[in-house]
């Protein structure tokens, strides 16, 4: 069942359009992730949901209610910032408390909520703590507490984790994504980082300047990008024009305009009525468990990556033969 959608929404700034017809829907307890560069329109389409910011055109319905001239106080929403935005002369627990306060619920019955936030975010032991006291990724847990405490219909993340390094982002998402699914609430999260998005999606949709790209499951869209964008934005894709792929197979035929292979797909192993490559090798770099590098082939350049395990010594300038499944050259619209 849908719970919430978004029908036609189209937004623009000074005469600029930022967001053309956008179209999404939503599963109760579905965790959706918004995925594009800097400046596509994220935060620009989550602050609508959010009911923060009004559209020119469109509807947004959450749980069958047409919520598109409810102000956001009345959404039931819960958002959290890229910056953590806490109360600095609060504790831990009087930041997370601060939304039921505002509801008047009784004394008892907010330290129980509390208590059990302050469980499910990993911050027992600092409730009286000062968030000045605390690390970003704690903070940042703060604020994800703070804001689903109240028991909001839907959660809205606008890059939560982007200040943080890369090993406590990591952890965050399995923590984000383990709550999430045990309160079984509606999220969606906006990044621009493809990992995370791949890591803690039920599903994914891609913007490109105003404009949904594309929209699937991580697997999906991860194994058949429609463009090239998408396929150049979510996993590093060779992208080749079809005369360049007959180059560097010295003749197969590729009637379409563009196709993408990823890196991964050329292996060193033949394949039955695979495709053959034989280049130089350049720029070897090694990525910790894959091996990166290209193979310069008739005038076209390839990006090959190979796990790391094999004992296969890849050196640059010398010759080397690849092979794809002609099933890994995924035509482009
Ligand atoms: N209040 C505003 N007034 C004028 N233009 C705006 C306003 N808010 C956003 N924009 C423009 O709308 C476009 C989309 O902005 P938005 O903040 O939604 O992008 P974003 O995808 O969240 O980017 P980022 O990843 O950098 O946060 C940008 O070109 C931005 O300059
Ligand atoms: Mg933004």
């Amino acid at each position: 069942m849908t719970y919430v959608t978004v029908e036609k929404i189209n937004k623009s700034f000074k005469g600029q359009t930022v967001l053309h017809d956008i179209n999404l829907s939503f599963k109760q307890g579905e965790f959706v992730t918004l995925l594009g560069p800097s400046g596509c329109g994220k935060t620009t389409l989550l602050r609508i949901l959010a009911g923060l910011i009004d559209p020119e055109q469109g509807v947004i319905k959450i749980d069958g209610k047409d919520v598109t001239h409810v102000k956001a106080k009345d959404r039931k929403i819960g958002m959290v910032f890229q910056s953590y935005a806490l109360f600095p002369n609060m504790t831990v627990a009087e930041n997370i408390a601060f939304g039921l306060k505002m509801k008047k619920l009784d004394k008892a019955a907010i330290q129980k909520k509390v208590a059990r936030m302050v469980e499910l975010t990993g911050l027992s032991g600092k409730e009286n703590s000062y968030p000045r006291e605390l690390s970003g990724g704690q903070q940042q847990r703060v604020a994800l507490a703070r804001s689903i405490v109240t028991g909001p219909k839907v959660l809205l993340l606008d890059e939560p984790l982007s200040a943080l390094d890369a090993q406590i982002r990591k952890n965050l998402q399995k923590q984000l994504r383990a709550i999430q699914k045990e309160l079984n609430m509606t999220t969606v999260l906006v990044t621009h980082d493809q990992e995370e998005a791949m890591a803690v999606s039920d599903r994914i949709y891609i913007l490109n300047e105003g404009y949904i790209a594309q929209s699937g499951t991580p697997h999906e869209i991860y194994t058949k990008p429609v463009n090239e964008f998408v396929a150049r934005f979510i996993g590093n894709y060779n992208v080749f024009k079809g005369e360049e792929l007959s180059l560097l197979t010295r003749g197969t035929e590729f009637p379409h305009k563009l196709y993408a292979v990823r890196p991964e797909a050329f292996t060193s192993q033949m394949i039955d009525n695979g495709l053959e490559i034989i280049g130089k090798v350049d720029k070897v770099m090694m990525l910790g468990n894959v091996t990166r590098y290209e193979l310069f082939s008739n005038g076209v350049s390839v990006t090959a990556e190979h796990l790391h395990k094999s004992n296969e010594d890849i050196q640059e300038g010398t010759l080397k033969t690849l092979y794809i499944d002609k099933k890994d050259v995924i035509s482009l619209a």
